[in-house]
């Protein structure tokens, strides 16, 4: 199963879903996190350097913190600029090899990484903060779902309660993730926030929101 998790609005939250869901995920099926961001916003939260080779997109991972990380290297931005969609997408799909499950990380744009990780998706899912252009993004974000024809299923990030937008192609779930500073701090450290939370003082507010969130996607 792909996972795509994207939204063409940076710092709404899609690394840090990429990252929490993939470690969640990872206590019970095998999983693969593919960082699609040419900035490696997934590869560096997890501790790890982008590569300074280039290589095909999916073709080496490291195994980190119990997930499978194809990790970001300095190809993904020629792919971004000259890559064709459907050799893209044909690299994405042989990186689900092996994998229950594959969390697609993608770029802050609608791009050829973004789209090609959106039509191998089975299923697409935007982190929304509740912010006046988070919410003005998403409306875009759902016109293009549109023409692709694929749909999304929405979630809110960073807030205390779930916000809700009606737009034909993205569905609004009512989970939400809260706010909080351990996110900050755990990409500081290199390790997804709901392990932090773990570690520091067992499966708290953190993990069972991410928790929630990858039963609804999953089921
Ligand atoms: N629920 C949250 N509470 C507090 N900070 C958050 C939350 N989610 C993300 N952040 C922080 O917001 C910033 C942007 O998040 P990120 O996942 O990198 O966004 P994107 O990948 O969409 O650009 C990061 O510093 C991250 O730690
Ligand atoms: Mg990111």
């Amino acid at each position: 199963m792909i996972i795509t998790v994207i939204n063409q609005k940076g710092g709404v939250g899609k690394t840090t879903t990429s990252v929490n869901l993939a470690y969640v995920l990872s206590k019970s099926k095998k999983v693969g996190l593919l960082d699609l961001d040419p900035e490696g916003g997934s590869t560096i939260s997890l501790g790890i350097r982008k590569a300074e080779q280039e290589l095909p997109i999916g073709a080496n991972f490291i195994n980190i913190h119990g997930i499978d990380l194809f990790y970001a290297h300095v190809g993904l931005l020629n792919k971004e600029m000259n890559g064709e969609i459907d050799e893209v997408t044909k690299e994405i799909k042989s990186s689900e090899n092996n994998h229950d499950v594959l969390i697609i990380d993608t770029p802050p744009n609608l791009g050829t990484l973004s789209v090609s990780a959106m039509l191998v998706a089975d299923k697409v899912i935007a982190p929304v903060t509740p912010l006046f252009l988070s919410i003005e993004a998403v409306k875009n974000l759902g016109s293009r779902l549109q023409s692709l024809e694929k749909r999304a299923i929405a979630f809110t990030n960073a807030s205390n309660k779930p916000i809700k937008v009606d737009l034909q192609s993205i569905s609004f779930i009512d989970t939400y993730i809260p706010n909080s500073k351990i996110f900050q701090e755990a990409v500081r450290l290199g390790i997804p926030a709901t392990k932090y939370e773990e570690v520091k003082s067992k499966k708290g507010k953190i993990w069972s929101s991410y928790d929630k969130l990858s039963k609804y996607i999953i089921e």
